[in-house]
């Protein structure tokens, strides 16, 4: 049985810490797209661990993590947070599984990702430029380098030669660059190919096996539905399919063997990098839940753009994965707000929007036809049980429920495992 969990707004929706939560009750986590551009924070007795490339459910040490091959991984970044939990006592060997067919991200790749996005000025996207868009592009131009590629120190060299020829005249002839040595990387990368060696395999086999056997695996979502390279704001997305259908690509399982699909929402509505944002707040207002939710990036510290719900977006997030039931998180930032608004619909040119439209003229240009609700005032980060929490916040889900017409499981009231409460 597979069960996927996901974001479903602009990421950074707490899909890290749900499913940390979730993640006691299934056998194995694998993460399906993405690459270190993903910043996903666990909370645990206290102790805060951000994970790029290791699937959230590695805390436990009885759990089997795998990285899919729809992932694209950059080895430096992966060994780096191996090595990091070993150091914090967390043992992963025999139990982290990287794909054969996951695309290495290498250093020309971040620093074509770094010029890109310098070279398209005033269309620029904001990425995390960790490589993760010229990784994907050299995967789709057949000229990546996978994981069991890497491995091999022929077949490693003679990719490297075939994908250096283009970037280093790229580098040279266009963006007046240095060039790359690919001696120098096939040496800088010795250690590293050591180090991921035991790890890689053919993880859809693996996974096919463990869930015929009876082995429940959690799918890992990174970003979010409208960063989706098909579905979101484009151009102004990641280069991955982060909607539940890129978790049968992304891991090699059928879509058959999908049971549940979860969504993970924040009670609010955060973005990182440019991009239309309908509902943000500009000035004080979104200066404020910036501070209270500590809306800092993950992954590069950029402060997060802020703004109210946005019901529209939702909606459409439930749609387009098939979303059985959604999480809430972060309820508890938006106490002490005496009013609290939930964007229901878009006026572009006269006209009402019900629908999310990929029309970039009207998203970008239309406002946000509002509803009102009264905030409470308590603080609910100790909040146990549904019936506790203030009338006006159970107000405010139900009402939400209502508009998106997808049921509301979960809410989440602070960062750690247990600030969780089952509706
Ligand atoms: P992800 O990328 O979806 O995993 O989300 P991030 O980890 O990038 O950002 C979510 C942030 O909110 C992290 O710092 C979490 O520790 C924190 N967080 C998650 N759930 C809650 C919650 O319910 N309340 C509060 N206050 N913080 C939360
Ligand atoms: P998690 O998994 C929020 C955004 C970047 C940029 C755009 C493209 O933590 O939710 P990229 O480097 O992917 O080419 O950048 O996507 N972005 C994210 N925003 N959360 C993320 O991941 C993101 N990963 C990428 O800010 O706007
Ligand atoms: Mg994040």
């Amino acid at each position: 049985m597979i069960t996927v969990v996901l974001g479903t707004q602009w990421g950074d929706e707490g899909k890290g810490k749900v499913i940390d939560y979730l993640a006691e009750d299934v056998d194995i986590v694998a993460r399906y797209q993405g690459g270190a551009n993903a910043g996903h924070t666990v909370v645990v007795n206290g102790r805060q661990f951000i994970f790029h490339l290791v699937p959230s459910g590695i805390l436990y040490p009885d759990k089997v993590c795998v990285i899919g091959n729809g992932v694209v991984i950059d080895p430096v970044s992966f060994l780096e947070e191996v090595s990091y939990l070993k150091d914090n006592g967390i043992d992963v060997e025999g139990r982290l599984f990287v794909a054969e067919n996951a695309h290495i991200t290498l250093p020309y790749h971040k620093l074509l990702d770094q010029i890109e996005d310098r070279f398209r000025g005033k269309g620029s996207l904001g990425t995390t430029g960790r490589g993760i868009g010229t990784t994907y592009a050299d995967k789709f131009n057949r000229v990546g380098i996978r994981a069991v590629d890497f491995l091999d120190d022929d077949i490693f060299r003679n990719k490297l030669d075939i994908a250096l020829e283009l970037k280093n005249y790229l580098f040279r002839e266009y963006y007046k660059e240095k060039m790359l040595n690919k001696d120098k990387i096939y040496e800088e990368y010795k250690e590293a190919r050591e180090g991921m060696k035991g790890m890689v395999r053919n993880t859809s086999l693996y996974l096919h096996d463990e869930v015929e056997k009876g082995r429940h695996v959690l799918a890992e979502g990174a970003q979010g539905t409208f960063l989706d390279i098909d579905f979101g704001t484009y151009p102004y997305v990641t280069a991955s399919n982060s909607i539940s259908g890129g978790a049968c690509t992304g891991l090699g399982v059928s879509p058959k063997k999908i049971s549940r699909i979860i969504g993970v929402v924040k009670a609010y509505t955060t973005r990182v990098g440019m991009g239309p944002f309908p509902t943000e707040l500009d000035g004080e207002e979104g200066d404020n839940l910036r501070k209270t939710g500590n809306e800092y990036g993950a992954t590069t510290g950029r402060p997060r753009r802020c703004g109210w719900f946005d019901s529209v977006l939702v909606k459409f997030a439930c749609m387009v994965n098939g979303i059985d039931e959604l999480v809430m998180t972060k309820l508890d930032v938006l106490s002490g707000q005496e009013k609290i608004k939930i964007g229901v619909a878009y006026e572009f040119g006269g006209e009402i929007h019900n629908d999310y439209t990929f029309n970039s003229k009207v998203f970008s240009n239309c406002s946000v036809v509002y509803e009102e609700m009264v905030g409470w005032c308590d603080d609910i980060g100790r909040v146990k049980e549904y019936r506790h929490l203030p009338a006006n916040a159970k107000k405010y889900i139900e009402r939400i429920e209502q508009l998106i017409e997808v049921p509301i499981s979960k809410i989440s009231v602070g960062s750690s495992r247990e600030q969780t409460i089952s509706k």
